[in-house]
């Protein structure tokens, strides 16, 4: 089989790429990537001389490009997007450009030859819950808060609008929080991992009460191939991680295992629109695809500690680099 995979040097894309040649090895894998800033190729440095795997770089909304590239494979695993809630507040164009745009050239070149198309989405797309509702589900309707999830909620419609209008075989999975090796450090976990790492505090938003439903990339990427293999065409799927945290208690657990006090916590101003609670009910993946999310967050959390710990050149050439400015915006201090 031949899969394009698009965003693959990003966080779960790469980490996708080293679990489907593990487990594949026979599978040919096309990457393409634009590099943006999350974009990274020390991520697949391991891979990188394999003969079944290739790296373009280039836009999923230059629509000649991927038109040839979409025309040999098999499937196309689409994880390509701008992923920063945070980032998607101070400036949303880029959010609707790739995540919408770049979705619907991927869509029209898979329409030409009817190919089999996997779209990676988020919980977030069920907007914010209360503490007493019940977990989101497939059948939950759409309510997204922030220009991040409403561009992933647009991707989703179309995806699904491509399966009922032309019959593209689609599916879909909506994941909860992921952590783990090579994500960047922008996102809550690596980022508060580092900055102990560096001797710097950790600045959690507001009074720290939000909520996520944590899951290690594996886990989510189990999940993918399960859809991959075992899914309805037309379907969605959610992959929850059983594992719902309090930020505030997240912080803490991370103190505790890198041996930190609480003085090295600090309270900031809040997100704007912060979604308090997100909450996925995984059970139509469980009984269709017997798929689950096996990795407990303590695990997996001392696990990805010692990964940032191991691999200090990996996240300090990303926090030196342009990637201070952002930082320094955002927190008021480099
Ligand atoms: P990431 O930001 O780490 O990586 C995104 C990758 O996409 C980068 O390599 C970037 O260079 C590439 N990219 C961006 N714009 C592109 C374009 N126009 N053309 C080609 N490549 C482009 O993101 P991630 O955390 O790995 O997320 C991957 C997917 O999973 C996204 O679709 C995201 O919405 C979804 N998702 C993420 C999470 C999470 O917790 N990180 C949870 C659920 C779903
Ligand atoms: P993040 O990793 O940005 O993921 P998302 O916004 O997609 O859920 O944030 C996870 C949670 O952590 C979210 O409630 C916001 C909070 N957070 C902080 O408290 N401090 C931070 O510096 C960051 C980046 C996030």
């Amino acid at each position: 089989m031949k899969l394009l995979i698009t965003g693959g040097a990003g966080f779960i894309g790469s980490n996708f790429i080293h679990y489907w040649l593990k487990k594949y090895p026979e599978d040919k894998i096309v990457n393409l990537d634009v590099l943006t800033y999350a974009g990274n190729l020390e991520n697949l440095k391991d891979v990188e001389n394999n003969a079944n795997y290739q790296f373009v770089k280039g836009d999923i909304c230059d629509a000649d490009l991927v038109n040839n590239l979409v025309k040999d494979v098999d499937l196309i695993v689409h994880f390509a997007a701008e992923s920063h809630v945070d980032r998607s507040v101070i400036d949303s164009s880029d959010f609707i450009r790739t995540n919408v745009e770049g979705t619907r050239v991927l869509l029209d070149a898979a329409k030409i030859n009817g190919t089999r198309f996997h779209h990676i989405s988020t919980d977030e797309v069920f907007g914010s819950l209360n503490s007493g509702d019940a977990a989101s589900n497939e059948n939950s309707i759409y309510k997204p808060r922030s220009p991040y999830s409403a561009s992933k909620a647009a991707s989703d419609h179309l995806v699904c609008a491509y399966f009922h209008t032309h019959n593209l075989p689609i599916t879909i999975s909506n994941c909860s929080n992921n952590y783990g090796p090579y994500q960047f450090p922008e996102k809550v976990i690596p980022l508060f991992i580092t900055n102990l790492l560096e001797g710097k505090k950790v600045p959690v938003y507001g009074e720290g009460k939000n909520i996520r439903d944590w899951i290690h990339v594996d886990d989510h990427n189990a999940g993918v191939e399960a859809i991959i293999k075992k899914g309805k065409i037309g379907e969605t799927y959610c992959l929850g991680g059983n594992n719902q945290t309090a930020n505030i208690d997240l912080t803490k657990m991370i103190l505790n295992l890198m041996g930190k006090g609480e003085e090295m916590l600090e309270f900031v101003k809040d997100r704007p629109g912060h979604d308090l609670r997100y909450d996925l009910d995984y059970s139509k993946a469980k009984n269709e695809l017997d798929w689950e999310p096996k990795i407990k967050l303590a695990d997996g959390l001392k696990d990805t500690i010692a990964w940032y710990e191991k691999n200090q050149d990996w996240w300090k050439e990303i926090k030196s680099g342009e990637y201070r400015k952002y930082y320094e915006k955002q927190y008021g201090v480099a």
